[in-house]
């Protein structure tokens, strides 16, 4: 099986959240929940940014040691570079990941330049990151809308460099999956030493297609994923972590070697969630509150059959306690008599669950949601 390296990037993109800045300690406690959970890479900041995030920088670098990579953000600047190597001197395997636009919209407009100046920027930069790290990985921002032949010469440039990785995002969420896989393969197949490194995608979320695609990429030979926990990222966020790992692990079209330990999806959602202060939404797959609740009789009825009629994962593989039945307007007696007997009501003849049943009703077309003491009172009255 082949290797699929998971890079996480909250606490870099997702901390780009506005008002979801971490302090040192903050970054300290989710990068200890992220070795837990098993992230190939770290990114942990952007050292030349501001005091606080080169301290981080260096606190993540000393606390992960040989567990995991930890890598940190420059633009394609030698000070943005100094800084980096300095932040990640504790670091026992240190990553720059230094980069410049690919894109003639950020090419003419951006950096007011062309493309062979930016070109030549970018190959400096991994020449002189190289001079003080092993892994260089090169980003080429807005690949998304870049010109393939012209990401083709500047990857095959970096590679010649001495970049170990190359980032390929699509900085703005602009592609169609079918453009994203295309870019993937058009590089695969046309740059010279692209064998030797590894591909990464980085895919934002402007049209709701990050996690899409990432798979792509991965679909047309990209072997890094640079995801965050719970999507959060510019804008409308990145690929989400744990969309991309149970896409993989749930269908299994391609067999990938993953390291994450599914069964701390949840934990860390929640952890950057608090910490961050961003609320996960409640439908949000795989870890949002409503990922394994059940509502309407005719799905509860079918789960409380056998749970794969609506489910395809087992909520205890991603960290849930189990599949939640919601009592509601729309549920039927197979989820009511489910519940009286969880509550203790184990005995309950068919008329006394079916004058319970009427009474739920009345009360379900009142309240959103009919909870386990509403249910008692009325259990208890009809018993009486
Ligand atoms: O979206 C982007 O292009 C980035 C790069 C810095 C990798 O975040
Ligand atoms: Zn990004």
């Amino acid at each position: 099986m082949e290797k699929l390296y998971i890079f996480d990037t909250t606490m870099r993109d997702g901390e780009q959240v506005p008002g979801a800045k971490l302090n040192v300690e903050q970054k300290v406690i989710i990068a200890e929940q992220l070795l837990k959970l098993g992230v190939d890479v770290i990114e942990a900041g952007f050292p030349i940014s501001s005091p606080g995030d080169f301290a981080a920088v260096e606190a993540v670098s000393q606390l992960v040691g040989d567990r995991a990579v930890v890598c940190a953000l420059t633009r394609a600047v030698e000070a943005d570079i100094d800084a980096a190597v300095a932040a990640l001197r504790p670091a026992q395997r240190p990553r720059i990941h230094t980069g410049i636009g690919s894109s003639d919209i950020h090419i003419q407009y951006k950096f007011k330049s062309t493309r062979q100046q930016v070109l030549a920027r970018g190959v400096a930069a991994v020449a002189y990151a190289k001079k003080s790290v092993e892994e260089v990985e090169f980003y080429a921002e807005d690949a998304g809308r870049a010109d393939n032949d012209f990401l083709a010469q500047m990857i095959a440039a970096v590679i010649a460099a001495g970049a170990t990785h190359v980032n390929i995002p699509d900085t703005t969420g602009y592609c169609m999956s079918e453009d994203f896989y295309e870019k993937i393969k058009y590089l695969c197949d046309h740059v010279k030493g692209i064998e030797n490194v590894i591909i990464s995608v980085h895919c934002h979320n402007d049209l709701g297609l990050a996690t899409a695609n990432t798979l792509a990429g991965i679909r047309a030979g990209a072997r890094q994923a640079q995801v965050t926990v719970n999507g959060i990222g510019e804008r409308a966020g990145n690929a989400a972590l744990e969309e991309v790992v149970m896409a993989l692990k749930t269908r299994r079209d391609q067999p990938f070697e993953i390291n994450v330990h599914t069964k701390e999806l949840i934990p860390i959602s929640q952890l950057v969630s608090q910490t961050m202060g961003l609320p996960v939404q409640a439908n949000k797959a795989i870890v949002g509150a409503n990922a394994f609740a059940h509502s309407s009789g005719i799905h509860q009825d079918g789960i409380l059959k056998h749970r794969q009629n609506y489910e395809i994962i087992d909520p205890k593989d991603v960290g849930a306690d189990e599949s939640k039945i919601i009592l509601t307007a729309r549920s039927g007696r197979a989820a009511l008599r489910y519940r009286l007997q969880q509550l203790g009501f184990v005995n309950q003849q068919p008329e006394q669950v079916e004058q319970i049943y009427q009474h739920f009703l009345q009360v379900a077309d009142q309240q959103k949601e009919v909870v386990d003491h509403d249910l008692m009172t009325i259990a208890t009255n009809v018993k009486a």
